[in-house]
């Protein structure tokens, strides 16, 4: 099986990331508002640099030693002890290989023993099936969804 890890995202592997992107339609509410992504470097110094906050980890995921997506927890609240998650793969040959799966379980892993959180929690687009699917395979429950977006948490187990 292709080793998969999460490394913190460097401003090199954003570009490798982004050189070989394609949007994914199933994030898309609306799919009127659907675009292709076109590789632009400055668009990517100026993305990476956005998620350079204290309240976020940006991460590479890594199938093999390539980058094949990102992965980030983003609202971190130690207060409240929670941060939510968000994913994408960098295109369509490398989705359904398990590597999403593998990256979510790896983050909340992160969330729980790094961060020292409680609660992680994930939302997708209603219509987003595989993400729904993979979410509750990753061990995340559903937890209420309004018009657009179904919501997911997973608890930090009771020692
Ligand atoms: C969603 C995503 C992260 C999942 O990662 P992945 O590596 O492709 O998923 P995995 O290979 O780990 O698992 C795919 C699972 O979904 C299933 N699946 C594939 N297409 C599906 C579909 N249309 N509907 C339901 N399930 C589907 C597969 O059978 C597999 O499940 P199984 O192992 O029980 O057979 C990835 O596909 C992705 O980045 N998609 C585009 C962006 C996105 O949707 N991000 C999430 C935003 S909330």
């Amino acid at each position: 099986m292709t080793p998969v890890a999460l490394f913190p995202m460097t401003p090199g592997l954003c570009h490798e990331l982004y050189r070989g992107w394609q949007n994914d339609p199933a994030i898309c509410a609306d799919p009127a508002r659907f675009r292709p992504f076109r590789y632009d470097p400055d668009w990517v110094d100026r993305y990476f640099a956005r998620q350079q906050t204290p309240d976020r980890r940006y991460f590479a995921i890594l199938a093999g030693g390539t980058v094949v997506g990102e992965l980030l927890l983003k609202r971190i609240d130690r207060a409240a002890g929670t941060c939510a998650l968000s994913i994408h793969l960098q295109n369509d040959s490398v989705k359904n290989k398990g590597y999403g799966t593998r990256a979510e379980k790896l983050a909340v892993a992160y969330a729980f023993d790094r961060l020292g959180l409680r609660a992680v929690l994930a939302d997708a687009v209603k219509g987003n099936a595989r993400s729904r699917h993979v979410l509750e395979k990753a061990g995340f429950a559903p937890c209420g969804e309004d018009e657009t977006f179904a919501g997911y948490r997973i608890e930090k187990p009771e020692p």
